[in-house]
């Protein structure tokens, strides 16, 4: 069975994007087959992370009915990337049932993966909703700082209203190190159980890093630089390996491969 795990935020421009590429390379290279789906539409930029030319995205799977074998884009680790297109102003305001045609068209990949790491837009729209809560996990990824609390609730409360989504896990993002991370992590915790019926997992935590800042510019994920900083090294092991053994959620709505 695959296994679809969204990232998402609430609040933009926290980290998903570098933690969603960084993760769905670390596990490609550890041997898992892993599609990553840029659902950021029309705003793509997984495949600048990713240091990649890409010809087709999603756009040609609604406007062309290209089929989504022809729109993956193998990177050189081997992780398949299903681009999101940039600059396509269609693709900013997809109805649910275009949503619902490109989560149904990767379908054919269900026996080719092993893990469909889904990069989300930030906020709660309906877009960042529905493709967060088709996926079997969701990661929310948490800055410590007031907005981003506020934003991550509202966009856990949103899920969990709208979809019944009642287990979310949190990575915590440019954390001074682990007691601060665990720390943000619990007051947020305390602040969601007491409001919602939603239980919270700890998956992992970053630090602030110039291997991830310069990762654009040095034209590689972080996972693939040679002189990594153990720290990095020792929690994207760390936050790949929980969400390789992430549990399902059960939700309501449209799932990615029916499950
Ligand atoms: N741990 C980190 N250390 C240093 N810089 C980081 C770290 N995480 C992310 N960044 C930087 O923060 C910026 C935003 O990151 P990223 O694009 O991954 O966020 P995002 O949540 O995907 O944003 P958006 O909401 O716009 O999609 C990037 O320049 C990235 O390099
Ligand atoms: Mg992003």
């Amino acid at each position: 069975m695959v296994r679809s795990i969204a990232i998402a935020s609430g609040k933009g421009g926290v980290g998903k994007t570098s933690l969603a590429v960084n993760c769905a390379v670390k596990l490609t290279v550890d041997g898992r087959n892993v599609a990553l789906l840029d659902a950021d539409f029309g705003m793509a930029n997984s495949h600048i992370l990713l240091n990649q030319k890409i010809e087709n995205s999603v756009n040609d799977i609604l406007e062309k009915g290209t089929s989504i074998q022809k729109v993956i884009h193998e990177t050189p680790t081997g992780l398949k990337l299903i681009p999101g297109g940039s600059g396509v102003l269609e693709l900013l305001n997809l109805d649910s049932q275009k949503r619902w045609e490109i989560i149904r068209s990767l379908d054919a990949l269900k026996n080719d993966l092993d893990i469909l790491v889904v990069d989300t837009p930030a906020g709660a729209s309906d877009a960042s909703i529905e493709f967060s809560a088709a996926c079997d996990a969701v990661v929310v990824v948490l800055v410590p700082e007031p907005t981003s609390f506020m934003d991550a609730y509202s966009f856990i409360k949103a899920l969990y209203m709208e979809k019944k989504f009642e287990t979310v896990s949190i990575v915590v993002n440019l954390a001074k190190n682990e007691k601060a991370a665990k720390k943000s992590y619990e007051s947020f915790k305390k602040i969601v159980t007491k409001f919602l019926n939603v239980d919270m997992k700890f998956v992992g935590w970053l630090p602030e890093s110039k291997a991830i800042a310069g990762s654009i510019v040095a034209r590689k994920p972080a996972v693939l630089q040679k002189s990594l900083e153990p720290i990095l090294q020792k929690n994207f092991t760390e936050i790949t390996n929980n969400l390789a053994k992430i549990e399902t959620v059960k939700s309501s709505g449209v799932k990615f491969f029916n499950n």
